[in-house]
């Protein structure tokens, strides 16, 4: 696979002004990636559910123009948002010579969260991918492209050069991204639909996300992924992740929740254990991601209930479980887990579809 096939080798039709629109979800990584290399190549493959309930809304309005360089004003909930403007014009920069024609129009971003904005839950993944899925969507108007399949693809590719995890929140179900010899079609440079077979209790897992901390996180993902670089333990690491991938195969067939489990966890700890590590070392959870952890587990051994947790880069626990425990897991939340919780706010979501384009 190469990056010139995203690169458009026709010339571009003249358009007016107009809108294009996309909603994308939220992911979660089952198996994690955490450290890069150079241009958003991820040091090992990672596999996550997407989400459906917690995602970006995206609007974006183009008129031409003739002068040179990135102009655009991005909005969120309908008021202006500066502090965005950073990390949307390192995303032109980087992109910019796989869609050219972002020169030619001047654009107004608008954007809405169905999660809080300040809950702690990262939007740059539904963000980012929202943003890449607006501007494929205009590039098959400039370029005449009808490939959906094609387009999709680049707005995988182009979403991960925004923020990496974002490449898996295009397509929906379990998604891979970066290169694994067991899996046909991985890359680094984009994330797939896991090609194997899928147990059915796989494909509406359940995810309680609890808001354990909402303020901003003291160390920020890029700063962990740099810190992988030195790494006592990164090549283990690394290759820790390929042997889960390798693990989860025959488990995501088989429906085998309580290896799935194991796996999980392992994953969500030593993602922390790097942090704690790591030179110079760090503390994203909280007391209160213990406490959940701690009743997530007497929970399960009580009951027998095959619920789980997981951890991204942050104190906020992805409490997931099968659809048909959906009840009783819902009153342990209700009745204690929430209680650990930030005004005691917490998001019910399940594995979704991935995103996708809306009529304005
Ligand atoms: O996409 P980034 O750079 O925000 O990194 C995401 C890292 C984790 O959420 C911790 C793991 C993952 O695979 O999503």
């Amino acid at each position: 696979m190469h990056v010139e096939e995203f690169i458009p080798n026709t010339s571009p039709k003249k358009i007016g002004s107009g809108s294009v629109g996309c909603i994308s979800p939220s992911n979660i990584a089952l198996v994690k990636y955490w450290g890069k290399k150079p241009h958003q190549i991820p040091a090992n493959p990672s596999i996550s559910f997407t989400l459906n309930n917690c995602n970006t809304k995206t609007i974006l309005r183009y008129s031409p123009k003739s002068t040179e360089g990135f102009s655009f004003e991005v909005y969120l909930d309908g008021k202006k948002e500066e502090d965005f403007r950073p990390k949307i014009e390192q995303f032109f920069e980087r992109i910019i010579v796989y869609a050219p024609f972002l020169n030619s129009f001047h654009f107004d971003i608008e954007t809405t969260n169905t999660f809080p904005h300040s809950s702690g839950i990262a939007s740059s993944a539904s963000g980012m991918s929202a943003l890449a899925m607006c501007i494929v969507a205009l590039e098959q108007l400039v370029y005449e492209i009808s490939n959906e399949v094609l387009m999709k693809r680049k707005a995988s590719f182009l979403a991960r050069l925004g923020s990496g995890s974002a490449c898996r929140s295009i397509e929906g179900g379990l998604v891979v991204w970066g290169a694994h010899s067991a899996i046909l079609g991985s890359s680094d440079l984009e994330g797939i639909a896991f090609p194997y077979e899928v147990h059915q209790v796989f494909k509406d897992y359940q995810d309680a996300i609890l808001l354990v901390d909402k303020g901003e996180k003291q160390v920020s993902s890029s700063v962990g992924h740099n810190l992988m670089h030195n790494h006592p333990f990164a090549t283990e690491r690394f290759q820790q992740a390929h042997d889960h991938i390798d693990a989860l195969i025959p488990i995501l067939k088989s429906g085998d929740v309580n290896a799935f489990i194991s796996i999980v966890e392992r994953e969500a700890l030593t993602l922390h254990a790097m942090m704690m590590c790591s030179d110079p070392y760090f503390i994203l959870m909280k007391p209160n991601t213990l406490e959940i952890i701690n009743a997530i587990w007497n929970f399960r051994t009580r009951t027998q209930i095959p619920v789980c947790f997981t951890l991204d880069a942050g104190a906020n626990v992805h409490v997931l479980y099968p659809k048909q425990h959906a009840s009783q897991v819902g009153q342990l939340i209700q009745a204690k887990l929430s209680h650990y919780c930030q005004n005691g706010q917490y998001i019910l979501d399940h594995v979704g579809k991935g995103s996708e384009h809306i009529k304005i």
